[in-house]
């Protein structure tokens, strides 16, 4: 992989970032969180997925996309050949944002300046893995890896050079399949996202 640099740098000893994680008081999302919730995956990858942020299952278990939504993802991976485990899978912010609304914790997406704290932990997890390439699913994902807040629409299915010369791939969110209610969209994202999962398995550099 290129050795890319980045403005901030984490530079505490292999193995000891999912610790320091653990430990973040960079933004309030910590006082209402259970738990961070750190990427995971092999530090040799050749490939990272980005999502969003630990959702309800993924905040009280500590492990990303375990949630309906990661199991989606496993579910399209696993269709197009990926195989999760070889992968280094996480999130943009790494604390669960939520409001409570009876016994439910509704997600609530990060703002901007979330992300941008987090982003010291993901750049951090991007120096170590440094992938060949980054699936970014969703918008959240995609503007913290481009510095790009456009809409995804149009920009789904091709790859951006990310900030430090990375190269991004830009996808759907599962989550964002579970919320189409018309069958036929969410047929067709479904597609998308496997095609571009499919694309982003053989990737050379
Ligand atoms: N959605 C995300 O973006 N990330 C997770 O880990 C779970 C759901």
């Amino acid at each position: 992989a290129q050795q890319a640099s980045y403005e901030s740098v984490w530079d505490g000893p292999p193995g000891s970032l999912p610790q320091a994680i653990a430990g973040c008081t960079r933004c309030p999302l910590h006082k209402t969180a259970t738990q961070a919730v750190p990427g995971e995956g092999p530090i040799d990858a050749r490939l990272m997925i980005v999502g969003e942020q630990p959702g309800d299952q993924e905040d009280l278990i500590g492990r990303p996309f375990v949630g309906p939504a990661g199991q989606l993802f496993d579910r399209i991976a696993a269709d197009v050949g990926l195989d999760r485990g070889q992968v280094f899978i996480t999130n943009a912010v790494k604390h669960f944002k939520f409001v409570p609304r009876g016994r439910k914790r509704i997600h609530q997406r990060p703002n901007q300046g979330e992300v941008a704290h987090c982003k010291w932990w993901l750049d951090a997890e991007l120096r170590q893995v440094a992938p060949d390439l980054v699936v970014a699913m969703g918008a959240t994902a995609a503007a913290a890896l481009t510095g790009s807040g456009k809409a995804i629409s149009a920009r789904r299915g091709r790859i951006e050079i990310g900030q430090a010369g990375i190269s991004v791939l830009i996808t759907w969110h599962p989550s964002y399949l579970l919320r189409l209610t018309d069958d036929a969209a969410r047929e067709a994202a479904t597609l998308e996202l496997a095609g571009d999962l499919h694309a982003a398995l053989r990737y050379e550099t």
